[in-house]
């Protein structure tokens, strides 16, 4: 049975903005680090939803290629087995054929110039044999470590000019690990790909989600009126993870939480939650609102951190009712290691919007859920005329990014019965229930927009650049302090001091 929307989106596919024109031109994805995790289990699965949905032309391939020996089918055997692990189930054999006759694979070394002769010459046969048009977009699939060699070489061996169509290139998270890094990445970048060839991609950015916290503010009438300093008392970011670095210690131990989850996927929560209403959808207009918040925002000094900053790492504990080791203990971990599983702060946008409004983000490891909203809490009612007035039983919207995807509304309600007693009830929006059909994941919505050349959901320059300046000061703080770094039971919300960091009358962490 169809949906309400599928049927709209039938009949009438302007009005509801429908994606079957959708479709992405023929072009080869190059993928560097093809015989990686990612590639498994996020960009193959990706490119064969969109191809089962018709989103791709038929003469699309992708171009895989690591220092891994192995042939076509030998590549191609493989992904089939990723997509059995991690596709959505029920492979269409007569769709998968068709799909992995695109699919071809060619041993590279990064390092390597003569590797990028090769890959050039089998990108040239696909374009024959295939009908791609020279129309390319280069994936680094890869570690950061190895991105500048890719670049590099791409730029020198020419893979990045087309005389007949287009090159892009996507770039994966970390972009870089301070402010001095991601500049550097942006100018090697910008030194062969000129800025409109770049997408820096950040996944939460695809989350249908995360797109709907613009049609909530900019397709209603009835809250930009009171997105403000005047009706809202603060905003709160979670994105809470119930595990723990499970096999990525190695990685987690250079990273942190600060630049594994805040420099990036929270602080674009905050920018399209602060953002000023763009004069329309087109990529410019949108990133440079957001741009203009993070611009915005008050710069945290360095000798006064823990002011507006704290951090914590997971002590052994419980979650789900299971007990799990302390961060220190895990694989690939310093035993002595400082390094933040847990990160909380305290930002102020200086603008007319938001001004003396906090924003607190905060992320962690081993929480006691798994659970990513945006919480905008209301000023109370100015004058409370009923009894029961819990301080902190203010109107609250929550917009829930993941997992239970939708919006509610927290309001006072009258109990039944002969007194008047009030007490907080739900209005609850559930995407899943009212639309009938499943999100479309993450990469798949940043891969079509990839090729068709919508860089609208990806990071600018400007935008990576201002947000690892604002957090600067407490990287650096954090890394010259020789203070033990505060410690949190695994399966609590964070360490004590965040509690501090918040609390004032009427205003605590929630806990969802
Ligand atoms: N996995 C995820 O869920 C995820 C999520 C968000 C972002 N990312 C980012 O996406 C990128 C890829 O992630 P991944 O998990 O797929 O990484 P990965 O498995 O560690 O590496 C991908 C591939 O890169 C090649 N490689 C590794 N070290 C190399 C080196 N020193 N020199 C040259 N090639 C090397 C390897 O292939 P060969 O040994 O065959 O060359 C490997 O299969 C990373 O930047 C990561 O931060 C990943």
């Amino acid at each position: 049975m169809r949906t309400t929307v599928e049927r709209e989106e039938r009949e009438n596919p302007l009005k509801t903005g429908l994606r079957l024109d959708r479709s992405a031109p023929p072009c080869t994805v190059v993928i560097f680090g093809a015989s990686g995790d990612l590639t498994r289990r996020k960009l193959i699965p990706a490119l064969f939803n969109l191809f089962e949905q018709d989103l791709l032309a038929s003469g699309f391939s992708v171009l895989g290629s690591s220092r891994s020996r192995m042939d076509h089918q030998k590549f191609r055997q493989e992904m089939r087995a990723s997509m059995e692990e991690y596709g959505n189930g029920g492979i269409d054999d007569n769709v998968w054929r068709s799909f992995a006759e695109g699919l071809f694979y060619e041993p590279s070394d990064p390092s390597d110039p003569a590797s990028y002769d090769r890959l050039l010459k089998r990108l040239q046969e696909i374009d024959q044999e295939r009908g791609t048009s020279e129309n390319r977009l280069f994936y680094l699939s890869t570690p950061p470590s190895v991105y500048a060699d890719i670049i590099s070489r791409i730029g020198e061996k020419k893979l990045g000019h087309s005389q007949t169509g287009w090159t892009r290139i996507v770039v994966e998270k970390p972009f870089g690990r301070d402010y001095a890094s991601a500049r550097e990445l942006n100018q090697l970048l910008q030194n062969v790909f000129s800025e409109e060839q770049i997408y820096r991609i950040d996944h939460y950015l695809g989350k249908e989600t995360v797109q709907n916290i613009l049609a909530l503010r900019f397709a209603n009438g009835i809250f930009e009126p009171i997105w403000n300093r005047r009706y809202i008392n603060h905003i709160q970011i979670t994105a809470a993870e119930s595990i723990g670095v499970e096999d990525r210690g190695g990685y987690y131990e250079q990273a942190g939480a600060l630049r594994d989850m805040i420099q990036n996927h929270l602080f674009q929560l905050f920018t399209l939650v602060a953002m000023e209403p763009p004069v329309s959808l087109d990529a410019e207009s949108v990133r440079d609102e957001k741009t203009k918040v993070l611009r915005a925002v008050r710069p945290l000094s360095s000798d006064r951190v823990h002011e507006h900053a704290v951090r914590g790492q997971y002590a052994d504990g419980s979650v789900g009712g299971r007990r799990v080791r302390a961060y220190r203990s895990e694989d690939r971990v310093d035993p002595a290691s400082r390094t933040e599983t847990f990160a909380a702060l305290k930002l102020y946008a200086d603008n007319w919007r938001w001004a003396e409004v906090p924003f607190f983000l905060r992320s962690g490891k081993r929480l006691p859920r798994r659970v990513s909203e945006i919480a905008i809490q209301f000023r109370r009612a100015p004058h409370l005329i009923f009894t029961e007035s819990d301080p902190y039983d203010a109107n609250t919207l929550v917009l829930r990014i993941q997992p239970d995807e939708g919006i509610s509304l927290k309001f006072r309600a009258k109990m039944p019965g002969q007194s008047f007693h009030v007490r907080p009830v739900h209005m609850d929006f559930q995407y899943g229930a009212s639309f009938g059909k499943r999100s479309a994941d993450a990469y798949e919505r940043l891969l079509l927009d990839a090729m068709l050349g919508d860089p609208t959901l990806f990071a600018r320059s400007d935008m990576v650049e201002i947000s690892w300046k604002i957090l600067m000061p407490v990287l650096e703080a954090w890394e010259n302090s020789d203070e033990e770094i505060p410690f949190y039971p695994a399966g609590s919300w964070g360490p004590r001091e965040a509690d501090e960091l918040i609390e004032f009358p009427g205003r605590r962490w929630r806990m969802p």
